[in-house]
């Protein structure tokens, strides 16, 4: 029994990828939020961090960008400083509330380079106390390590299992779950090395889904681009990455899922952006939306222009405006680098 319809679920899904619209990746857990804070001098606590996230919240116009913001556990539970909880707070800017309902990624045993990710004890229960904070959609997401002789049969198995019994979980009591495979860039792989890892990865996750009955249509899922490892010294170009994404894509996602919501995975905010519009831009139609669930690719600028300060609002929240609008128009295919100045203007 589900708490609510699928018809609904499957609207709710379909309303995260609507035309133009993205998702807002804001839900660091309070290690990796601290990380970036103390990178650039920023104090991190517990003010400071509902600070920090209701200032990109209440950016202006954000709302016709982005369709959803993911939250972290901390998060979901504040309030603005005018007293407003966090998620009325986005539901004002016409943006849904979800949830991260992952308790991370750790090592696997008896292959500790890899990892699985945990969470699933308790989880139905975590699931309907978020639903009754707002959350309307989660998030959960596994990791796939590149190196020697890994991924592992096993770690890609575990990990997709895990991933669908989350999906099943959330989808019985009512959140559209956000299915994320990561398959880090980390390493010197190149660009065939992810483009297979990808595939077998996707593959093993939707048979997964499929084995636990969860409903394709009240899902999105979102996962890495096909891209050369970080130290690989033979990168490819925009078309390459955008041909090989689609084509992994098109072997392993079924058309009844309605979205797929890319995570940016350490891209530079430029290259997520053009990535994204040329698999829009280039070649179609697809079965599916095409569009982003970007974390640092989306705050990077924002994080860095706000350092902290509140006298720094409005210009950090012109670089999440503008980060936000041209990821919008890359996933209607209609990007290009000339907008770039009107965030170099600022
Ligand atoms: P990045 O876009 O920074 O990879 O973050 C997306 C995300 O939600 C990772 O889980």
């Amino acid at each position: 029994m589900s708490r609510i319809p699928l018809e609904q679920l499957a609207s709710h899904a379909t309303a995260l990828v609507a035309d133009g619209k993205g998702i807002l990746a804001a839900d660091e857990s309070t290690p990796t939020c601290t990380k970036r804070f103390q990178a650039l001098g920023i104090g991190s606590s517990e003010a400071s961090r509902r600070d920090y996230r209701e200032m990109l919240f209440t950016t202006p116009g954000l709302g016709d960008f982005v369709s959803g913001a993911i939250l972290y556990d901390e998060t979901i539970r504040q309030s603005a400083a005018n007293g407003t909880p966090i998620p009325a707070l986005l539901e004002k800017q016409g943006i849904v509330p979800g949830i991260k309902v992952d308790t991370g990624a750790k090592p696997l045993a008896g292959s500790p380079e890899e990892k699985v990710t945990e969470g699933l004890d308790g989880l139905r229960d975590r699931v309907a106390a978020y639903y009754d904070l707002g959350a309307r959609f989660a998030k959960w997401r596994a990791v796939i390590t590149i190196g020697a002789g890994i991924p592992s049969p096993a770690c890609i198995e575990v990990n997709a299992h895990a991933l669908a019994r989350y999906a099943r979980l959330c989808q019985e009591g009512g959140l559209v779950p956000i299915v994320e495979p990561e398959v880090l860039m980390d390493g010197d792989h190149d660009i065939e090395r992810c483009e297979a890892v990808t595939n077998a990865t996707l593959h093993a996750v939707f048979h997964a889904l499929f084995q636990q009955g969860v409903a394709l249509e009240g899902m999105v899922l979102k996962p890495n681009m096909v891209i050369a490892g970080k130290a690989c010294a033979a990168q490819a170009d925009v078309e390459e990455v955008a041909m090989r994404t689609l084509r992994c894509l098109r072997r392993t996602v079924p058309a009844a899922v309605p979205g797929v919501a890319f995570l940016s995975g350490g891209q530079s905010d430029e290259a997520a952006t053009e990535h994204l519009n040329a698999m829009n831009a280039l070649a179609g139609p697809h079965p599916w939306k095409l569009s982003f669930s970007y974390g640092r690719a989306l705050q990077d600028l924002a994080m860095k222009r706000w350092k902290g300060a509140s006298e720094n609002v409005g210009v950090a929240q012109q670089a999440l405006f503008c980060r936000a609008k041209f990821n919008s128009a890359a996933s209607r295919g209609i990007y290009s680098v000339e907008m770039e100045q009107e965030l170099k203007a600022a």
